[in-house]
């Protein structure tokens, strides 16, 4: 498929994971990706896989002036954005007693500050066709334990995608949420540990976690015109975790 034929895509967090899959599947889809992540050795490794349509900027998207250095790095080889999938995404468990401000701020700030400005700074780029993107999660819509400030930051995700197709109106560009639930990365080994993974993937209607590229191709869908008609919606990816 050449659905993303021509299109330029920003992928933050493309490094690893569910970025790295879907940034390989918009390559094979035809689109010139950007991704972004703060470890260097991480961007180069993926690069080295990605081939010659992918570049990297480091950077955190916490960090404002980080953001503009990697639109100014799209705008000077490209000139216009069509794709912005803002995936990167922190996540640690402290149940309610523990709960610290550096918890909860690495969360939000990673999670929320760092998807609104990952897009708000790409706008003056992109225009009519364009589509974003937000990494939603199964957690933000249930209950589990220790898991309070990661799904408040996804609830929170959630709502973005609904105001900002509000804002977005004439502009021709889609916002949608794409909702991954347990899925084979870094982030859920370092977050639910071998144990909790096989638990998660036992209370999984299709009994499984999810490969990254199952992820990655539901991303092409959201980017591409075969979702044109969708905007303020939330996709779940979950096996039916968050669904029963
Ligand atoms: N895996 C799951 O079960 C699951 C389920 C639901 C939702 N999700 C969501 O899916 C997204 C991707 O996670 P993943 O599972 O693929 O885990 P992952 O492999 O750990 O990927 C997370 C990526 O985000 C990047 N990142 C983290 N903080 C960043 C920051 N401040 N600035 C820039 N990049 C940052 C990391 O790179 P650096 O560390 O190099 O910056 C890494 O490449 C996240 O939003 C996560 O919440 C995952």
């Amino acid at each position: 498929m050449n659905r993303l034929n021509g299109k330029t895509a920003v992928i933050t967090g493309g490094a690893t994971g569910i970025g790295r899959a879907a940034a390989k599947r918009f390559i094979e889809e035809g689109a010139f990706v950007f991704i972004f992540g703060r470890r260097q050795k991480a961007l180069d490794a993926a690069l080295a896989d990605f081939g010659p349509n992918a570049r990297a900027v480091k950077g955190s998207v916490s960090d404002l002036a980080d953001l503009d250095r990697l639109y100014a790095a799209v705008k000077a080889e490209r000139g216009t954005l069509d794709i912005v999938f803002a995936n990167a995404g922190a996540g640690s468990q402290l149940p309610l007693g523990e709960i610290t401000a550096e918890h909860i701020d690495e969360i939000f700030d990673t999670n929320v500050k760092g998807s609104i400005f990952t897009v708000q700074k790409a706008l003056p780029l992109m225009g009519e066709g364009g589509s974003i993107i937000l990494t939603g999660s199964s957690a933000g819509t249930t209950g589990a334990p220790g898991f309070s400030a990661y799904s408040a930051s996804k609830a929170a995700v959630r709502n973005l995608a609904r105001t900002w197709a509000e804002d977005l109106k004439g502009t021709g560009i889609r916002v949608n949420v794409l909702s991954p639930g347990a899925t084979a990365t870094e982030l859920a080994k370092e977050a639910l540990g071998e144990e909790g993974q096989k638990a998660y993937g036992a209370m999984t209607p299709l009994q499984r976690m999810a490969d990254p590229a199952e992820i990655g191709a539901v991303a092409a869908f959201l980017a591409s015109s075969d979702s044109s008609f969708m905007t303020a919606s939330e996709v779940a990816v979950d096996g039916g975790l968050a669904q029963l």
